[in-house]
């Protein structure tokens, strides 16, 4: 049988896929779109090979990465594949909402010229979009958050700060109570921002 060789380009990464995460966008393609393959984006494995250009990376090496984009991540070997399969565009999709959409300023970036602060809620705060756009607003300093979960609200209350004022409400208590209990969380603030990361 012949075997397939495979060299990746200059800056490219050759890697072996141990796990590969599905997401929503995954189903959408097809089902709202017509799209009939699906190119799978998530996925995490093991360097097998690495282009001329490519520097940080060897064989061997844990990575995680969104398919064919840039910006792979070498993951510790505590994590599962798995684990890291799980990261990249759901990761990617909530620090882009809250640091460039909405305007907050990053953790990583010093340089930052906004200067978005305050109260903000987050819609769905126990998916997987959620859930990083709750740690990232934490590891931020953006508080007080208003994070509205249902089934996993127990986890939700385990990423957020409630001595920073952080609150979870149950969106399983129907709107009205939903935005009672935002209101007297919020104490007389204004909220300007939001984010839906319901599906
Ligand atoms: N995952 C990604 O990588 C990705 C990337 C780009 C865009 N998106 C978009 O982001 C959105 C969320 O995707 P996801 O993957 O984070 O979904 P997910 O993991 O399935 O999370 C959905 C969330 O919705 C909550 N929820 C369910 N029913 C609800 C209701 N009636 N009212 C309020 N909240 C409700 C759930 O809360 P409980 O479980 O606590 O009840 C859960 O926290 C989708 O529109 C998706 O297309 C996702």
């Amino acid at each position: 049988m012949k075997e397939l060789m495979i060299s990746p380009g200059p800056d490219e990464l050759l890697v072996c896929v141990m796990a590969a995460a599905a997401n929503p966008k995954d189903w959408k393609a097809s089902e709202q779109l017509g799209f009939t393959s699906n190119p799978g984006d998530d996925m995490a494995g093991i360097v097998e090979a690495v282009g001329s250009d490519v520097l940080e990376f060897k064989p061997g090496d844990h990575v995680a990465a969104l398919h064919r984009a840039s910006h792979p991540m070498e993951i510790s070997e505590k994590t599962t594949f798995e684990e890291a399969a799980a990261v990249p565009l759901a990761a990617m999709i909530a620090s882009l909402a809250l640091f460039r959409h909405l305007g907050f300023p990053a953790p990583w970036d010093v340089t930052s010229e906004t200067s978005a602060s305050g109260p903000h809620l987050i819609y769905g705060a126990s998916g997987a979009v959620g859930a990083y756009a709750v740690q990232l607003a934490v590891k931020a300093g953006l508080y007080p958050i208003i994070a509205i979960a249902g089934r996993s609200s127990n986890y939700v209350q385990s990423i957020i700060d409630p001595s920073k004022g952080d609150k979870v409400l149950d969106y399983r208590e129907g709107l009205h109570a939903v935005v009672f209990k935002a209101k007297e969380a919020l104490g007389g603030k204004v909220l300007y921002h939001a984010f839906d990361c319901t599906l």
